[in-house]
């Protein structure tokens, strides 16, 4: 198992599931997740920041994410809403929603369960997000922090949120990626951070390809290619 770990704009999303099709495995999104409670927060009208309220949400959601690296799907109560949580008023949700320990740990049940599902069955999983090396799966064969400037990080997200056609200024990506990095580093529970034996790997000035082949080296000297 790979555990991939690092804030957003460090291209960790395609570098996974890139990393896992190559590596025949499966691929888990954690944050697709703490996305899918976001978005069942929102639309039951609770306040992201009453956590007592947002646990009982998370408790009476029914997730569903997909482990395939080709096509992950995630539903809602069954209803697909793969696009609708990569949408602003998700993002702003996330971070206060992530926060509430008893939210993350349902969530870390449920992912080390998925986890174990899929290394019953196949060669072995990659998975993103921000405590995996840490609390998820500290036996993890191979953990990696991916990292880029905040420059660098803000100007991907707000090429990303441009090409999917909610674009907002490059000052407004900055903000919300500085915003969400203090959130994620300072909170409480989990705070975002590398574990000591992760290999860390700045991809500031890295393109996809060069990262993926620097993951494929590691992971190969760790006998996990397939
Ligand atoms: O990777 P992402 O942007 O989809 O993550 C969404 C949010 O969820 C992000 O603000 C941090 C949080 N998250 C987390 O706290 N722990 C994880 N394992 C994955 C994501």
């Amino acid at each position: 198992m790979v555990a991939l770990d690092g804030p957003s704009g460090t291209g960790k999303t395609t570098v996974a599931r890139k990393l896992a099709a190559r590596l025949d495995a499966g691929y888990l999104d954690t944050g697709a997740m703490y996305r899918l409670v976001a978005l069942a927060v929102l639309r039951s009208g609770t306040d992201p920041a009453d956590a007592a309220a947002v646990a009982g949400v998370a408790r009476a959601a029914r997730l569903d994410v997909g482990t395939s690296p080709g096509r992950p799907h995630a539903r809602l109560d069954g209803e697909d809403v793969g696009a609708e949580i990569r949408g602003a008023a998700v993002t702003t949700a996330v971070s206060p929603v992530s926060a509430v320990p008893e939210v993350r740990e349902l969530l870390v049940a449920e992912q080390r369960r998925i986890i174990a599902e899929v290394l019953a069955g196949t060669a072995g999983i990659v998975v993103e997000g921000r405590d995996i090396g840490t609390v998820v799966a500290p036996d993890a064969a191979l953990k990696v922090f991916l990292t880029a400037s905040a420059e660098v990080r803000a100007s991907r997200r707000g090429a990303q949120d441009t090409a999917a056609g909610r674009g907002t200024g490059a000052e407004a990506a900055r903000a919300a990626v500085d915003r969400r990095d203090h959130l994620d580093s300072t909170r409480a529970a989990s705070p975002m951070r590398a574990a000591e034996d992760a290999v860390v790997v700045d991809t500031s000035d890295l393109s996809i390809d060069q990262v993926i082949v620097a993951l494929g080296e590691l992971a190969g000297r760790r006998g996990l290619l397939a």
